[in-house]
């Protein structure tokens, strides 16, 4: 039974989505994604601290229920006659509640404080003396009810990076009592008073210790869990996007802003993308009031197509068409007379590679994508696949980002298509006799095939346990931004 885990995963939250970076947006709104301080920027908005904090204090301090607390035991002397043996045994919180509660980010550390906190506790009492005038035990038991009024919980982190990894540490946790009230159930009313005076600061300490204790365990279990998020998070079975977190997360007066490097790798380990050029402040999410501001810089996009590209993933082979008659030489016989001659009534298949990696700009318009395929011509002459001739295409498509799941993914369409003969066995031939025919290839075929891909997307950095929510994806010059709220859901 874990009952830190709503805890930890608020934190989590809270210290922003495993992995991210942003600078100096806090102030002014803007982002600086650049090489240092990561391509992807997570900034958590006020309204995500607060949803945050509500999330922490409602079902983390309710997680402490019920708390046992250690038994007590004493002697207690009534009327400065009666040498009792006190004890307070199978102590146990058995409801808090959080009345209020303020979360502040400081230059220090990030405070959460719950106050007008009501503790009621719950335990046994016993005791027993004996006196030389009657030489037998005197005893009695009962229960005891113990009510906390006002009470003060306050905790400060610090938030930090090493490693690439983001960690924790508890600056200060603690707790303070304004109002305890106690009463007993049974006992003789000569006892109360006495038991009152004898026990009411060790309760206080008892209960304080233990709430404290469970915070700062609770915290070391968010740290290891910080710690161990992976740096690398698979998007298919042969790529994956890096997560390392690039610096410590920012710290502004109403937002934490968390930097991560945010490319596309291969999973084998030799291969690196190149880093392309920084990037420049841009938008931000201001007046949207999401919980959640993820800056992705075209750079991810970019780094994506390269990644893609150099392990072979954007080759296909087309031996199907919508009008498979195409398909065969008979259908280009008056347009490339030589290949009809050449190999008469043969079938054929479209070998479409790209080898340099697509080109992706972020304008405030949207996404736009610049792709230069080869393709290749192949006759099937029996068991023979024979290469013909070479078309290169450049490919202009342009398409908007969404958000599916934790996803953001795509959608391109045809913009442009314009095609150029590298080489043909089979005599020249003119483009203009082919562009319809290609063109409603790659319409109908190509970009389908692509859009698949583009439609299983590529993970934002969210933690497990949340779920995007109403989010709107916005663009600008070299970066769009996904402002979003999210939903705690175990
Ligand atoms: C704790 O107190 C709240 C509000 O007074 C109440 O709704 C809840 O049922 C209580 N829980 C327990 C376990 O007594
Ligand atoms: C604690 O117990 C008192 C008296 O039984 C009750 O009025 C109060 O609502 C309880 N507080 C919580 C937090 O359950
Ligand atoms: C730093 O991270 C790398 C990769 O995750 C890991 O192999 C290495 O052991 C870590 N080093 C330290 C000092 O934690
Ligand atoms: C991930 O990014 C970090 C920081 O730029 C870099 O040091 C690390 O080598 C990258 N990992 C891979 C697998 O490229
Ligand atoms: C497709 O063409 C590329 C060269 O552009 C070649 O490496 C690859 O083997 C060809 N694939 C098939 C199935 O013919
Ligand atoms: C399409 O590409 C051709 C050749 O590059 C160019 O002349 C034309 O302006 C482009 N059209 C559009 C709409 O971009």
């Amino acid at each position: 039974m874990d009952l830190l885990q709503p805890f930890l995963v608020t934190l989590i939250l809270l210290f922003a989505v495993n992995l991210y970076e942003c600078r100096p947006r806090i102030s002014d709104g803007s982002l600086n994604l650049s090489e240092e301080e990561g391509f992807i920027g997570v900034t958590i908005s006020e309204k995500g601290l607060n949803y945050a904090r509500d999330l922490l204090v409602d079902q983390a301090l309710q997680s402490l229920v019920p708390l046992r607390i250690p038994d007590m035991q004493k002697t207690v002397k009534i009327r400065y006659i009666l040498d009792l043996k006190a004890k307070l045994y199978d102590a146990r919180i058995a409801n808090i509640s959080v009345p209020a509660s303020k979360i502040i980010l400081g230059k220090t550390g990030i405070s959460i404080i719950a106050s007008q906190v009501q503790v009621n506790l719950s335990m046994k009492w016993k005791y027993s003396y004996k006196t030389g005038l009657i030489p037998i035990t005197v005893s009695d038991k009962g229960r005891a009810f113990v009510q906390i009024e006002g009470m003060e919980v306050g905790i400060t982190l610090k938030l930090d990076e090493q490693n690439g990894s983001l960690y924790l540490i508890t600056m200060e946790c603690g707790t303070y009592l304004k109002d305890i009230t106690i009463d007993l159930d049974g006992g003789a009313s000569w006892f109360y008073q006495g038991f009152v005076d004898a026990f009411e600061g060790e309760i206080r300490a008892a209960v304080e210790n233990a709430v404290t204790s469970k915070i700062k365990e609770g915290i070391i279990k968010l740290d290891s869990l910080l710690q161990n998020l992976p740096k690398e998070i698979g998007v298919d079975g042969n790529v994956a996007m890096n997560f390392t977190v690039m610096q410590a997360p920012d710290v502004g007066p109403k937002s934490i802003s968390i930097g991560v490097e945010g490319l596309f790798v291969t999973m084998t380990p030799d291969f690196r993308v190149h880093r392309l050029s920084n990037l420049q402040p841009g938008i931000s999410c201001s007046g949207s009031s999401k919980m959640l501001e993820i800056a992705l810089s075209d750079t991810v996009l970019n780094s994506a197509a390269e990644v893609y590209t150099n392990e072979g993933l954007l080759n296909w082979l087309v031996d199907k068409l919508p009008e498979q008659s195409l398909l065969n030489t008979a259908s280009w016989r008056f347009i490339i007379p030589k290949l009809y001659k050449m190999y008469p009534n043969d079938d054929m298949k479209l070998n479409i590679s790209v080898s340099s990696p697509p080109i992706i700009t972020i304008t405030s318009e949207g996404v736009e994508a610049v792709v230069i395929a080869d393709m290749i011509i192949d006759v099937m002459d029996g068991d023979d696949t024979i290469p013909v001739a070479c078309v290169s295409m450049t490919i202009s498509a342009n398409g908007l980002m969404d958000v599916s799941g934790n996803n953001i993914i795509g959608a391109a369409n045809l913009q442009n298509l314009s095609l150029k003969l590298k080489w043909s066995n089979v005599g020249d031939f003119h483009m203009r006799f082919i562009q319809a025919v290609v063109q409603t290839l790659v319409k109908d075929v190509l970009l389908p095939l692509i859009n698949v891909q583009l439609k299983k997307g590529f993970p934002l950095p969210i933690i497990r346990n949340f779920r995007v929510q109403n989010a709107d994806v916005i663009y600008d010059e070299s970066q769009l931004v996904v402002c979003t709220d999210v939903q705690y859901a175990i």
